[in-house]
């Protein structure tokens, strides 16, 4: 299927590992102009190299904390400068930390809360207005199944991400009238590199993978690409007309019907 997004113009922030990296290189295979951010300029060049080396299109990264408002300006700004406009946002961050209720005091609440919740909120502040004067775009942001069932351990993601998703059905009817659609994707366990060293750091590294796909009934964990190739449609032409969805990529992990 022709996605029709050569040409066009991504950002996917915190991709120069994991879950951003495999979207970015899944938009640059199909020849979308992609910039890419995180916090390690060497690590985030060379993944833009090996992205560009491998798909032949122009990869630009560009260095920003997505916790910083003025990171994210400058992030928005650059790749307006550098690419002519934009068409495409996928929002992304490092997860917060693990724990539960007692675990956490109000400044790790507000750390977490600018790391997952208010990068959304001023990547699309700074985005939308280029995506106007496009005619339209896409907004897809990275989420987790804890926003359809909670996972233990993990109470700033389950309670943060929920606000992304109201967010997000809230900016999809705003932005539906300007053609910019707003999706939420949802990875159940996929095997990126912190997730090998998580399991690692739990114990037995086979036991802990047991454990942790035993409620999955593929029986696996997912491939970073798996969850790249929705994105990719939801950015393309094809997915005009889907708006204020929440779509779980989890082998079945979530057991609810919604
Ligand atoms: N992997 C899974 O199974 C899974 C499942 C559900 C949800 N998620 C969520 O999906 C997101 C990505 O997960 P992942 O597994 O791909 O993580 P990862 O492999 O650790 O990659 C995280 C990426 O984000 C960048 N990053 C982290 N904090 C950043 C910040 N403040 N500003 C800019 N860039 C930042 C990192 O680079 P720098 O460190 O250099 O900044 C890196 O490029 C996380 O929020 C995670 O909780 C993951």
């Amino acid at each position: 299927m022709d996605l029709g997004l050569s040409g066009k113009v991504a950002l996917v922030a915190a991709a120069s590992k994991g879950l951003g990296k495999a979207v970015a290189f899944r938009l640059a295979r199909e020849g979308t102009r992609v910039a890419i951010c995180a916090r390690d300029e060497s690590v985030l060049r060379g993944t833009a190299h090996e992205i560009s080396s491998h798909t032949n299109t122009e990869v630009f990264p560009i260095r920003a904390d997505v916790t910083r408002y003025d990171d994210i300006k400058n992030l928005i700004a650059e790749t307006v400068k550098r690419f002519g406009g934009l068409d495409v946002l996928v929002t992304n961050a490092g997860g917060p930390p693990p724990g539960n209720f007692f675990a956490f005091d109000d400044s790790a609440w507000e750390q977490a809360f600018y790391l997952t919740f208010m990068s959304v909120v001023r990547l699309c502040r700074e985005a939308i207005p280029h995506m106007q004067k496009r005619g339209g775009g896409r907004i897809i942001n990275i989420a987790s199944v804890s926003v359809k069932q909670p996972l233990n351990n993990l109470i700033l993601s389950n309670a943060l991400r929920l606000a992304v998703v109201g967010l997000a059905k809230s900016l999809a009817n705003e932005l539906a009238p300007f053609k910019i659609t707003v999706n939420t994707v949802c990875p159940g366990p996929m095997q990126t590199d912190r997730m090998e060293q998580l399991l690692r750091a739990m114990g037995d590294i086979e036991e802990v993978r047991r454990f942790w796909t035993k409620d999955i009934p593929m029986g696996r964990m997912g491939q970073p690409e798996e969850l790249a190739d929705l994105v990719a449609f939801l950015a393309s032409e094809n997915a005009r007309y889907i708006t204020g969805t929440v779509i779980q990529v989890d082998g079945g992990l979530v057991k609810g019907i919604f």
